[in-house]
């Protein structure tokens, strides 16, 4: 029997659900029952009934995906897999700035340790920040954690003030204006799509900033032919199988999230296996972290 066979046997017998994120390795995500962004992949571990959930992303989606589906076991196929941008903020830190501004209301993006969300007000994810944030009442203060391009994108689209986390995304961060113009140059008249984890000055040099789900329906539904895009790689994937006729240049080729590539066919056979590596929550975080993702999702 070869790997897929296997998985395939191993997740009928495990009652078993994969989900993927639009990141992780093509090969991953073509045995997935579903791919999606962070917004669409919490949806559907809230709606999935299923024993075993197979998480190929990395921890804090897979911690949200517990936190949703609290009786099904989830299993992150790789431990490893985490988000740099998330262990930026940590749950002590943002409980002393808690302490320090009772006045405050906590927005924090969904990259963040499930530690951190017992601490917040409310989750958002790039697909749902702007409908999020506009609908926060006014003269409020904030604070946006943990992602300052995020925020800073948000603070500038809705001419809000929310103070600002010091965290960000390493692979996105690290997206220049001039990386766009070059682009521009090489393939004049491809659209540029970004992502909002990129920072406010490449955001004002693209064409549109989008989750990952975003920039999927923009493609699609539009009638331009060549896109130049500004996010993690593992998107091409789904962008040129989905849209044939249509062309996609990375705005540079080196943007990989290292930590979306652990995960491996072995590791998804594994875990299937073995039952494990799973997310373990106490109590306490599964009952205080899914309230914030429960009003986002109420809200979205
Ligand atoms: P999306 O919600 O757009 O899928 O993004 C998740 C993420 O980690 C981006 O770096
Ligand atoms: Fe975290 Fe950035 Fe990787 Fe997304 S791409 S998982 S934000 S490090």
């Amino acid at each position: 029997m070869n790997l897929i066979e296997e998985i395939k046997q191993l997740k009928t017998e495990r009652n078993a659900v994969i989900l993927a994120h639009n990141y992780v390795r093509p090969e991953l995500q073509e045995i997935a029952d579903f791919t999606g962004d962070s917004l669409e992949l919490s949806i559907k571990a809230k709606n999935v009934k299923a024993e075993t959930i197979v998480f190929c992303g990395v921890r804090f989606m897979a911690e949200t995906a517990k936190l949703l589906s609290p009786d099904s076991v989830v299993l992150l196929p790789n431990p490893d897999a985490g988000c740099p941008m998330a262990d930026m903020a940590a749950a002590d830190a943002v409980a002393a700035y808690r302490a320090a501004h009772p006045e405050a209301f906590l927005v924090a993006y969904v990259n963040t340790t499930a530690d951190v969300k017992a601490h917040v007000d409310l989750c958002c994810t790039s697909g749902n920040a702007e409908k999020i944030i506009s609908e926060l009442p006014e003269g409020q203060e904030v604070l946006f954690l943990p992602d300052r391009n995020l925020g800073g994108n948000m603070n500038r689209k809705l001419d809000c003030k929310m103070d600002l986390w010091p965290g960000c995304c390493p692979t996105h961060d690290r997206v220049t204006p001039e990386m766009i113009a070059e682009a521009r140059a090489a393939h004049p008249g491809a659209k540029v799509l970004v992502h909002p984890e990129c920072t406010p000055e490449v955001v004002a040099a693209a064409d549109q900033a989008l989750s990952t789900g975003g920039i999927l329906k923009f493609v699609r539904e539009s009638s331009d032919k060549a896109f130049i895009i500004g996010t993690e790689s593992g998107i091409l994937h789904r962008l040129r199988k989905e849209n044939p006729g249509k062309e996609f240049y990375p705005l540079q080729p080196e943007m990989i999230c290292p930590d979306m590539k652990k995960i491996t066919l072995e590791n998804v056979r594994d875990c299937l296996k073995n039952m494990a590596p799973r997310i373990e929550l106490s109590e306490e975080i599964l009952r205080e972290a899914v309230k914030p993702i429960e009003a986002m999702i109420a809200r979205s």
